[in-house]
């Protein structure tokens, strides 16, 4: 604890990673971009972390992602989303588990930082009280428990629902798995009231943590000599905690130890006490355990003197915390506070800065990702940070790393807070050795040697900070991915043929590349027929399906190759274009083909520079002929049906349709030839106008487009 650093956990890094505008600089039209994407992007990590407790980002980084969302919504009030994150607390529910509806809503707590935040958060709450500095008020202090909250119900006693807190209004019903948990009793001690809702933590002993992981370890050496994948090891106790709770089959949360402290309440149809600090000796009295360390404080100093003790005995302890938690000890107070947004303004939780030690950068590995991003880890001289031995920490990208200035033998502070991944903070640059010279970020993916590139973003003309593998028909680390796409329903919809087979198939390099899938009954029968779990039936049924997949059409062919940013719309686009797969491939091989794709309606410059590099990555197209010598590709028409009347024209639909739905007028239009487009430029040739149309309208006339309703256009193309 002695390196830590009084920083925000999360403000240093996050500005580093992202290069972000600063949020008093940022006019109102980047705040809702920003907003928006904040919004997707922690519902991803909130899906992550929740959803299938494995997150990919560490909690400084989560953090400082909704700190500026929420930094952002405070300048910008105006914009706030109806999706915004603010509005939530965790992740939606699973869909595995049936769901609860909290009778009270499971809250959230505001974060503080700094000493100044918590003499702030008491002045608020004396402003709010209209109390002069002389009225005393007492706080219980509790240590902040890094598990995951869970409410208990009780009825008459009874321990009748378990719930997790799930988006804090909807939760997952976890009863049966919580009944294993031997801190949580069954029926309560004493005179209980007739409906009480208790909540608190679950957690995980270090100990156990440590059993649990050894265990996982153990069986992934089994699996890798029998040749098959290992599985991901829990990153941490709160998340193994979460793996083991949300387990189906109770069993299994039987045979992994979790604890539980009490520490709040949810529905109570009495009340046993009237301040925190009763309910909680209640809650002991009727048999659960409640932390041994949770202490009464008057004033600012000496709630901070406790939070100072508490950091002191952290690394001690045998779970994590990850800060301590003050509240009112008044529930009268408790109540006149009232809440803001979805955290009560009569509690705050105090954060620890995150953990931070010195270490030297041996190394600098590149990994790849399954879609082909390449991610810097550093490799280090192996360091103990809060308890644990860290020898890898991430570096995020190549600007995360020339920001820092990171280089091979440079002497770094790396940084961890409870974290899955630690990260490295900054370079102790009096300690670089002289020899030392900035870090090369490679051009080329080091898993299969294609060339690696940043994209562009067309509007703002800014490079993408990650940089990705081209190869993504032969690239070993994405390869999985890709023919799993390549078989699925919208490409090559090869039955038989699912993930868990073409992952074992890869392993055992029966298929490296998709080309293999057409030579797996010429080459590999026999290996097939000894597998497991496949008999003769099976296989002559999985060389059917294959064969029945040898003719196809150039669109699917297009949509399976699995070009980045190129999907099934797009792949048919591609198709209708250009017919044959020899046109395709000439089109590409031009030296104007990044601005002649975006000639076509609907190809904007991201896309048609994605095609470009996978054509200008030799390794791509040498798969892609080994795929097509096993293949007839089919040509697709023009779907000019040549006596329609619009074939070949662009035409735009705005505001309601009466006679059909917007899919079926699609469709139908389509299949005369016409392209459809979604938004009115010089290359419209008729918008089609119902009731409601608006700003669409408005561009047809302003580029003198034929505007025509809906009879009009049924008209033309005869009914
Ligand atoms: S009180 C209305 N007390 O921290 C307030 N929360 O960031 C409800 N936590 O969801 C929470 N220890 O999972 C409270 N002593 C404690 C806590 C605690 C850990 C967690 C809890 C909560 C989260 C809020």
């Amino acid at each position: 604890m002695s390196k830590k650093k009084e920083i925000a956990p999360g403000h240093d890094l996050f500005a580093a990673a992202t290069a972000a505008i600063a949020v008093d600089k940022l006019t109102e039209k980047d705040a809702a971009a920003e907003l928006e994407r904040l919004a997707g992007e922690i519902a991803e990590h909130d899906r992550r972390y929740h959803g299938e407790d494995a997150p990919t980002i560490s909690d400084a980084e989560y953090d400082a992602l909704r700190l500026r969302n929420n930094a952002i919504e405070a300048r910008f009030p105006k914009l706030i989303r109806p999706d915004s994150p603010s509005h939530r607390v965790g992740a939606k529910a699973s869909e595995k588990f049936a769901k609860v509806v909290h009778a009270r809503p499971m809250l959230s707590l505001d974060n503080a930082f700094a000493d100044e935040d918590v003499t702030d958060f008491v002045a608020r709450i004396r402003r709010f009280l209209g109390l002069g500095d002389d009225v005393p008020l007492t706080f219980t202090c509790e240590p902040k428990i890094d598990g995951l909250s869970a409410s208990l119900r009780y009825e008459n006693g009874v321990l009748v629902q378990a719930a997790t807190r799930g988006d804090g209004t909807e939760g997952e019903d976890i009863t049966a798995n919580v009944r294993t948990i031997t801190d949580i009793p069954l029926r309560l001690k004493g005179k209980a009231p007739a409906v009480l809702e208790v909540r608190g933590e679950v957690y995980m002993t270090h100990k156990e943590f440590e059993r649990i992981v050894a265990e996982q370890e153990a069986e992934n050496r089994e699996r890798a000599e029998k040749g098959k994948k290992e599985l991901p090891v829990y990153a941490n106790p709160r998340n193994s905690a979460a793996g083991s709770l949300r387990q189906l089959d109770p069993a299994v949360t039987a045979s992994r130890k979790l604890n539980f402290f009490a520490y709040a309440w949810g529905e109570a149809s009495d009340m046993p006490a009237d301040t925190q600090s009763g309910m909680l000796s209640a809650f002991k009295n009727f048999g659960f355990v409640v932390n041994p360390l949770i202490r009464q404080a008057a004033t600012v100093e000496e709630i901070l003197a406790f939070y100072r003790e508490i950091g002191e005995k952290r690394a001690l302890l045998p779970y994590d915390i990850d800060g301590v938690v003050y509240k009112i000890d008044s529930l009268e107070l408790q109540q006149r506070l009232g809440f803001i947004s979805r955290s009560p303004r009569w509690a705050i939780a105090h954060k620890f800065p995150a953990e931070q030690a010195e270490t030297t950068v041996e190394d600098i590995d590149i990994q790849v990702g399954r879609t082909g991003k390449l991610t810097p880890v550093a490799k280090l001289k192996p360091v103990t940070v809060g308890g644990v031995v860290v020898q890898n920490a991430t570096l995020h990208n190549q600007d995360y790393i020339a920001k820092l200035d990171v280089r091979i033998g440079d002497t770094v502070v790396i940084q961890r807070a409870g974290d899955v991944i630690p990260q490295v903070v900054r370079v102790v640059e009096d300690k670089r050795p002289k020899a030392s010279k900035p870090y090369k970020f490679p051009d080329k993916c080091p898993v299969c040697g294609s060339h690696a590139v940043r994209e562009v973003d067309e509007k703002t003309g800014k490079e993408d900070v990650d940089r990705r593998c081209t190869g993504g028909l032969i690239c070993p680390a994405q390869a999985v991915e890709r023919l799993r796409h390549f078989v699925s329903r919208d490409c090559f919809d090869i039955e038989g043929m699912g993930e868990k087979a073409i992952q074992s198939f890869f392993e055992d390099g029966l298929i490296k590349e998709p080309a293999d899938i057409f030579q797996l009954s010429q080459k590999h029968a026999e290996a097939l027929l000894e597998r497991e779990g496949w008999g003769e039936q099976s296989v002559k049924k999985l060389f059917e399906a294959i064969d029945a997949r040898r003719q196809i059409p150039l669109d699917r062919f297009i949509n399976a190759l699995g070009i980045r940013h190129v999907g099934e719309t797009t792949a048919k686009l591609l198709a209708r274009h250009f017919h044959t797969l020899l046109a395709f491939y000439e089109g590409l091989n031009s030296k104007t083909a990044t601005t002649d794709l975006q000639a076509i309606d609907g190809i904007g410059e991201t896309v048609a520079k994605a095609i470009k590099d996978f054509y200008d990555e030799p390794r791509n197209l040498a798969a892609l002929f080994r795929l097509a010598r096993e293949l007839t590709v089919l040509d697709v028409a023009a779907p000019a049906a040549s006596g329609s009347p619009v074939a070949g024209k662009t035409v735009v639909f705005t505001g309601s349709l009466e006679k059909m739905t917007r899919q079926e007028a699609k469709a139908r239009a389509e299949s005369l030839g016409a392209k459809v487009a979604s938004s009115v430029s010089k290359k419209t040739d008729i918008v089609i106008a119902g009731p409601g149309a608006g700003s669409k309208l408005a561009e047809a006339e302003k580029h003198g487009v034929q505007v025509m309703n809906e009879d009009e256009w049924l008209g033309l193309i005869g009914g």
